[in-house]
């Protein structure tokens, strides 16, 4: 699992989780954009070749992590506005892409979250765990019920067996998310301890998150291998993995990053 060796936790990985993230949305987006989008597709990769920069620098933990942070979250905010740019006239039906405005807006709450994140690392203020997990869950549950549709959205019809498989799975997802929005509102703030109602629920996440983990693994190597009939762009599995790996460490220790 080469994208488990090279992900690291400190102040720098997160920072570089982020980047990487956004980057790769913009190179997925690339793919999507009609020929007859020249000027978005220019100002896309002109947002892909910053970003890219920047990863490199955090990848290398390269400089001060302050400037670092303002460099990301102002090229971030940059392409955040870009996409809600896209989505904006793909609502008014005046853009040729094949990306889906669900994908869009997926890829802006993303954005949102980096910045998120990256102001409380700049600040340092302390969350509680039962904040942190509520948190967490909230925010990707939702990102991991989109992945799955996504997914299915990409697989071509003729993997029946498959495409059952994704729908059953993002149906879950589903569910669970469900149950992160009615627990965000069942415990109430100040959640100064760790109700086992809530626990329960970290444990069952981190095990089904661990377990998405693997099947997005599963499936990114079908797709490499060309054994698996799909549209989607080839690193797309593992960014998902990524993220899954991303959710259930947040939930293991109780953190937001
Ligand atoms: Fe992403
Ligand atoms: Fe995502």
């Amino acid at each position: 699992m080469g994208y488990t060796d090279k992900y690291e936790r400190d102040a720098y990985g997160i920072v570089a989780f982020w980047l990487r993230n956004n980057l790769e949305h913009g190179q997925f987006f690339d793919r999507e954009i009609s020929h007859h989008e020249l000027e978005l597709a220019r100002a896309n990769q002109s947002m892909v070749q910053s970003l890219g920069g920047i990863w490199q620098r955090a990848e290398a933990k390269q400089g001060d992590l302050g400037i670092l942070i303002n460099e990301s979250s102002q090229a971030i905010s940059e392409f955040r506005n870009f996409l809600i740019g896209g989505m904006n006239k793909a609502l008014h039906c005046e853009l040729i892409v094949s990306t889906q405005v669900a994908l869009m807006d997926h890829m802006i709450r993303e954005a949102e979250e980096s910045q998120k994140v990256f102001n409380l690392i700049q600040s340092g203020s302390q969350v509680f765990v039962a904040d942190a997990v509520i948190h967490e869950s909230t925010f990707w549950l939702r990102q991991m019920a989109d992945h799955l549709a996504f997914v299915q959205h990409y697989l071509d019809t003729s993997n029946y067996e498959l495409q059952d498989r994704v729908r059953r799975m993002t149906q879950k997802f589903e569910r669970f998310l469900l149950q992160a929005n009615a627990l965000r509102t069942i415990v109430r703030k100040p959640r100064t301890e760790m109700l086992p109602v809530l626990n329960a629920f970290r444990q069952m996440i981190i095990r089904e998150a661990k377990d998405l983990e693997a099947f997005k693994l599963e499936l990114d190597t079908l797709i490499k291998q060309c054994a698996a009939i799909t549209t989607a762009p080839p690193d797309l599995l593992e960014h998902l993995a990524r993220e899954a790996h991303h959710l259930w460490r947040n939930l293991e220790e109780g953190i937001i990053t």
